[in-house]
């Protein structure tokens, strides 16, 4: 049976554990010489409906360390379910690749190929959510913290889809998760559900807040995100206005724990969600975070793949 990687939330804690040994293990092999070629002659297609640097790159350098390769198929190339029907795109491709992965505006869209591939698909981020990030963003907290049971991980800014990824392996880690979002930018309703039904069995507290400076009491990670997600651009000027109270600069960040770490998916816009001063100061994560975006997807191409 071939397993989709679509989000976190679909996925029991015990598996997204070994996903996290097998990317430190991987991510120091890496970094010791040279990665064996554990995905030799598997090839990944790469579906892409909004432009990217992380995701593409490290999509395609982690196949490339492993033995693998990469095919980066452009918006304009492939007019997901435009030129062609998403259904057929799903099996047309899973006769000529081993493992498919697509960042998508609609995240039914995502679902769909993942319904008609005969191969892996991989979610690399959707107007929904972005699991992939959510693996370098754990993983990243596990190094600083050695876990993410009882860390508490405060998000600020806009409940998009990011903040969902956040959010669910939050839950499913049983990390503390506090988040302050502006009066109609909170996170889905139905996203918010599930969460909280992770949380019963985890332990994990769930706080929803207006106020940044209530979420962020006591935090030791405090993360934030662009306010304009790809898609949302001529609301641009409208958010603008809307979210500097937001906004993660050195005020916010002292008002943490002194231990805290900042985190940022990036691309960044420095002056807007996050100040200079924080990025570039000493409790910014933001590279190692943005390079562990390739180390935890080595980890979930090892497990699909099932060659750990
Ligand atoms: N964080 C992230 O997904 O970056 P890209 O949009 O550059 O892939
Ligand atoms: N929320 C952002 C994340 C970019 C990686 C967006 O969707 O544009």
């Amino acid at each position: 049976m071939k397993r989709d990687f679509i989000a976190v939330s679909d996925f029991s804690a015990q598996e997204l554990n070994q996903i996290f040994d097998i990317s430190i293990r991987l991510k120091k092999e890496w970094k010791s010489g040279g990665n064996r070629p554990l995905l030799k002659g598997k090839t990944l297609a790469m579906i892409f409906q909004k432009p990217s640097l992380r995701t593409r790159i490290s999509f395609d350098m982690a196949m490339r360390h492993l033995g693998g390769d990469a095919l980066y198929l452009s918006p304009n190339e492939i007019g997901l379910g435009k030129r062609e029907s998403i259904a057929d795109i799903a099996r047309v491709l899973s006769g000529y690749v081993d493992a498919l992965m697509a960042r998508v505006f609609d995240h039914a869209h995502v679902i769909e190929l993942a319904k008609w591939a005969s191969i892996p698909v991989i979610n690399g981020l959707s107007d929904y959510n972005h699991p992939c990030q959510a693996m370098a963003d754990a993983l990243t907290i596990i190094e600083e913290f050695g876990t993410l049971k009882d860390i508490n991980v405060s998000y600020v800014g806009d409940g998009n889809n990011v903040a969902v990824s956040l959010m669910h392996i939050c839950a499913k880690l049983g990390a503390n998760f506090s988040i302050a979002t502006p009066a109609g930018y909170d996170l889905p309703p139905l996203a918010v559900d599930l969460a909280k039904k992770i949380a019963e069995g985890t332990g994990s507290a769930l706080k929803f807040f207006r106020d940044p400076h209530e979420a962020v009491k006591n935090a030791q990670v405090i993360y934030t995100d662009t306010w304009t997600s790809m898609g949302q651009e001529e609301e641009s000027a409208k958010r603008e206005k809307v979210f500097p109270p937001y906004q993660v600069n050195q005020q916010l960040v002292s008002e943490a724990r002194k231990d805290v770490i900042v985190l940022h998916c990036l691309p960044a816009h420095r002056g807007q969600e996050i100040t200079d001063e924080v990025a570039d100061g000493i409790h910014s994560r933001l590279f190692p975070q943005a390079h562990n975006r390739m180390h935890a997807q080595k980890g979930i191409l090892a497990y699909l793949f099932g060659k750990e």
